[in-house]
This record gives C-alpha cells, structure tokens and sequence, in this order.
C-alpha cells in the first residue's frame, strides 16, 4: 500500500499514546540477556532429580517451549495490520514485543541443551487441547490478520494470543512451575529466566487489553465477538492445564513414586479459572467509557 503521508514529518511522534509508553518501558525494562543467565546448578540439579520428578518437570518444559516458539512465529501478522492501519507507536512497540517472545524462546532451548535434555522430542506431552489452541486457533486465527485487519480480525487474534495463551497458559503454567520449584529449592537459573519472563509478559498482556478495548468501545457487536471467543476458546483452555494437573495426579496416585516435588493440582485448576474472569473483567471493563479518546485518558490504560 502506497503511504500518504508520514506521521513525524507531519508533526511528530505520539509521546502521549499508550502504546508509546509501553515502548518506553519495554525499552527499560526489557533488557535482559538469556546468554547471561547461568545454568550451572540447573544443569546439576536436573541430572540429580529422580526419573518421577523429572516426568513432573517435562510435561511443563514441553508446554512453555512450544508455546514460546509459537508466539514467535505468529505475532508477525499483527504487526502487519497495525503497521498498515499508520498506527505508528503501536508498531514500534511490537518490535519489542516481537524481540521479548525471540529472547523466551532462546531462553527454554538453551537451558534444554544445557541441562541436557536438548535432543529429546517432548512432542507426546502435547495433549488435544493444546494442539488445537497452540497448532490451531493461535496461528489461525494470527494469519487472518494478513489479509483482514477489520476490528473482529483483530479482536479474534488478540483473544487468543494475549488474553488466553499469555493472559491464561503460560501466567498459569509459570506460576505452577515457580511453586514447585522453589519450593523444592531446584533449578534457580530458569526460574530466574522465568522472572524476567514475566515482566516481559505483563507489557504484552497490556498491548492485548489495550487493543482489544479500544475496540469495543462503545461497541456492543465487537464486545460480544471478544466475549464469545474467550468462553468458545474456554475449554480448551482449561483442557491444557487439567492435562497436566491429570498427569501429576496420575503419577501421584501410584505409590511407588520417588519425588519431593509437589504440585497443588487443585490450587492450579482454580488459578487458570480464575485468570479467565480476571482477563474477561480487565477488557470488558471499556463499558464504563464512550470513546477510545476516553478511554486512553482513563486510569484502565496504565501509564
Ligand atoms: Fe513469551
Ligand atoms: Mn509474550
């Protein structure tokens, strides 16, 4: 598409968007080096853990790799759309974003090889309702953005991407890992990987809001598609982590097994319940304003 006009020849750069704030932060914040993690004593715990706790760990590993690889490759289309609607800082804030989602993919494949699990296909942990929502709906519903940016397009994507797959999965999983694992006192290099992680994701988290409710402002139909796609995406959702918890249980319940770890199953089952009606309450709190320009001026857009 041929460009019009340019936005800082015009005049200049946005300083007050929101989406330029985050930039700014992501800019600050973001700065973070996997390479300079170590992964020395993760490296030593894991080859001292016994088979049963490392049959707890890996059905994780297996759900935090392939998800980070996915939200990589598939971001690309929103960043298109964006970029082609002009929305400028909106743009420069998805090239942190795109940058953050290569550093947790590095993350995870280097402590892999480090730890020496790098060659082991974990692909079998991936149960029905992962593959559909991390094979299926997340790339699906991504690549509509190629070729339609209509506000439902958008909504769709960022549901899925930001609100279920962030907001949800990987707030859940991350969570869960860091309780068993600090509490066993193992594996301190990626948990620490995992904090920076999550700082990283609370930016992204805020990029899907804020898309998402400058969307449905003042505008009922696109409020329900948000709406209808978080409750039709909701058992699958919850699918992945009932999978997980089914495994734990599964291995508990034979009384052979040799493990300190422990994994509060039902602590887990509620936490991702309740990360759902916190991300529907987040968005669909845009009903208290009229306008997108209100909106942005609101204390729902953090600054
Ligand atoms: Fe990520
Ligand atoms: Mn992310």
């Amino acid at each position: 598409m041929a460009h019009d006009s340019f936005q800082t020849v015009e005049s200049q750069l946005n300083w007050n968007a929101p989406m330029y704030k985050l930039y700014e932060k992501a800019k600050k914040n973001g700065k973070w080096n996997p390479t300079e993690i170590d992964f020395t004593q993760d490296r030593i715990d894991y080859q001292t853990m016994t088979e049963d706790e490392k049959i707890t760990a890996l059905p994780l590993v297996a759900s935090f790799s392939a998800g980070e690889e996915a939200v990589t490759l598939d971001l690309l289309p929103m960043v298109h759309a964006l970029a082609n609607q002009g929305r400028l800082e909106d743009t420069m804030f998805l090239t942190t974003f795109m940058y953050d989602e290569a550093k947790h993919t590095e993350m995870f494949s280097r402590w892999q090889h480090t730890i020496g699990i790098g060659e082991m296909d974990l692909s079998s942990f991936h149960s029905d309702s992962y593959k559909r929502i991390f094979y299926e709906a997340l790339p699906e519903s991504m690549n509509r953005l190629m070729t339609d940016d209509s506000p439902e397009a958008v909504i769709r994507a960022a549901t899925v991407y930001n609100m279920v797959v962030e907001g949800m999965l990987a707030e859940t999983g991350y969570h869960s890992f860091r309780q068993i694992f600090q509490k066993a006192k193992l594996l301190p290099g990626i948990l620490q990987g995992i904090d920076y992680l999550n700082q990283d994701e609370g930016r992204h988290l805020q990029f899907g809001i804020y898309t998402i409710q400058r969307l449905i402002v003042g505008n009922e139909k696109n409020q329900r598609v948000f709406n209808n796609y978080m409750d039709e995406l909701w058992p699958d959702a919850y699918g992945v982590i009932d999978y997980l918890t089914s495994l734990y249980e599964l291995q508990k319940a034979q009384d052979w097994i040799n493990s300190t770890l422990e994994l509060d199953t039902d602590a887990m089952r509620s936490y991702v319940t309740k990360q759902f009606e916190i991300r529907k309450h987040q968005v669909n709190r845009a009903n208290k304003y009229s306008s997108a320009a209100e909106l942005v001026k609101s204390e729902d857009v953090k600054q």
